[in-house]
């Protein structure tokens, strides 16, 4: 499939400043009708009309370059007419089947199996459970704790797990759980080899990896280390929320080692990283670590809500019912799903990410190099980070100027996302059909924004 026929190739195309008079009605609106949480167009404020490919046209016909991919979801893009084909035709004849099966699901069941990592792969059960990424966590939560009869839980600093109870409280963010106090007990907080900020001062990339691995051995062998066995250890292979963070890759190898020793199960959080993000199918690929369980949702469902956990088949413990929902199981979202893994396949989706998301590094790095307020550009594939500090000396980091150059690339017509520890990362997550051209005229907008905002401190 040709990629410049999904996308609105002459974006961004902005009349006048964003938002314009329509967005604005509805983001009042929606202020008016909706509850605070509402987060996102608080950060870019513009109302949807239409989604096509990598860009988004708003209610005032302003067409965006779309860097954000619906958190990750639009692996394929805004309305591929490939998903979107498998859907009309699934639509016209099944609408919801809880988890009875049919063919479309048996189909991506099977399609699933076959691309798991390592140990995973064809030696595995999939359980479906509530459409959302959270949903996956809770149920890898009960798989472990069904397996080992423990209880506690080790996730990393940096981490982002979800939003409901059991999720949350392996969510390392201190604002999104201050209010919801206590959540489940026994959940550690270990090191991420981040190594831009590595809590072990530590030079390099592999040093960083080294020490903290060591640290997460050492709580678990120390006798008075405060951790009791875990029930699992949880880890996004490569982190998104926590600022696009790329551990090096003997960290994740040797954090499922580690884990293997003391037969604790180990947790790859794939939420945001697989299916192709990161040039490879699953981001643990690039480290040849494997895991005991996997979750996996956002560009599962070719663009519609679905999740999943994947297990070692003899880790089947459970029984009937030992997890369950309404919508588990969304059949359109199973056929999108389906339709999309074909594509990425067919169109060798990881190795574009891959190729493309270098080139754009590549391009960024040498702009790091030139600002003073680009602390790190890093990444994999089409998931990259631009970390922005005060100062690159002190690696004081500046969510305001991060909000700055956002807000800049909002008005020039790209739409992008920040996290990070300190909100102070630009996040790319472009959907991965994202063409060179499009994807280097919104990395020119960032560099040019960031050249900007520098320009008006100095
Ligand atoms: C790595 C990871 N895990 C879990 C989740 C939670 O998924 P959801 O928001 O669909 O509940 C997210 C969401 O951003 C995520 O990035």
């Amino acid at each position: 499939m040709r990629f410049d026929e999904l996308s609105y190739e002459e974006a961004p195309l902005i009349r006048g400043t964003v938002p314009g008079p329509k967005s604005k009605d509805f983001l009042d609106l929606q202020v008016k009708l909706e509850g605070r949480p509402v987060s996102y167009p608080k950060g870019s404020p513009i109302a949807f009309k239409r989604g096509f490919g990598a860009t988004i046209q708003d209610a005032d016909n302003n067409v965006f370059i779309d860097f954000f991919g619906g958190a990750g979801v639009l692996a394929l893009g805004h309305c591929n007419p490939y998903i979107d084909e498998k859907v009309r035709e699934v639509q016209q004849n099944i609408t919801h089947t809880l988890d009875f099966p049919s063919e479309i699901r048996m189909e991506l069941v099977e399609k699933i199996l076959n691309i798991l990592p390592g140990n995973l792969r064809s030696n595995s059960k999939i359980v479906f459970g509530g459409p959302t990424g959270s949903d996956a966590i809770e149920s890898a939560i009960k798989l472990s704790k069904i397996i080992t009869k423990r209880h506690g839980i080790i996730a990393f600093e940096g981490a982002y797990h979800g939003m409901t109870s059991g999720a949350l409280a392996l969510t390392s963010g201190k604002f999104w759980k201050k209010n919801y106090l206590p959540l489940i007990p026994e959940v550690h907080f270990v090191p991420y080899a981040y190594s831009y900020r590595c809590p072990f001062k530590t030079k390099t990339a592999v040093e960083c990896a080294e020490a903290s691995a060591s640290y997460y051995e050492h709580v678990l062998e120390d006798p008075h280390s405060g951790i009791v066995d875990p029930a699992m250890t949880i880890i996004e292979p490569i982190q998104g929320e926590g600022g696009s963070i790329v551990p090096h890759n003997i960290f994740v190898k040797r954090i499922a080692d580690i884990s293997n020793k003391y037969e604790i199960p180990i947790v790859f959080d794939e939420i945001q990283a697989g299916f192709c993000r990161t040039g490879k199918f699953f981001s643990s690929e690039h480290s040849g670590a494997s895991p005991d369980i996997m979750t996996i949702s956002k560009a599962l469902g070719g663009g519609f809500p679905l999740s999943a956990i994947a297990y070692r088949q003899d880790l089947d413990v459970w029984s009937k019912a030992a997890h369950i929902g309404t919508f588990r199981g969304n059949v359109t979202a199973m056929a999108a799903g389906s339709a999309s893994i074909d594509f990425m396949l067919e169109n060798n989706l990881a190795k574009y990410a891959e190729e493309l998301g270098n080139y754009l590094l590549n391009k960024l790095e040498k702009s790091e190099k030139n600002s003073g307020i680009v602390g790190e550009v890093r990444g994999k594939g089409l998931m990259i980070g631009i970390e922005i500090v005060e100062d690159k000396e002190t690696k004081k980091p500046s969510s305001e100027l991060c909000t700055r150059i956002r807000d800049e690339m909002f008005q020039k017509g790209v739409i992008i996302e920040i996290g990070g520890h300190y909100n102070n990362v630009l996040r790319f997550l472009p959907p991965l059909i994202i063409t060179k051209k499009l994807a280097e005229t919104g990395v020119d907008i960032c560099i040019e924004s960031i050249e900007k905002v520098e320009s008006e401190i100095a």
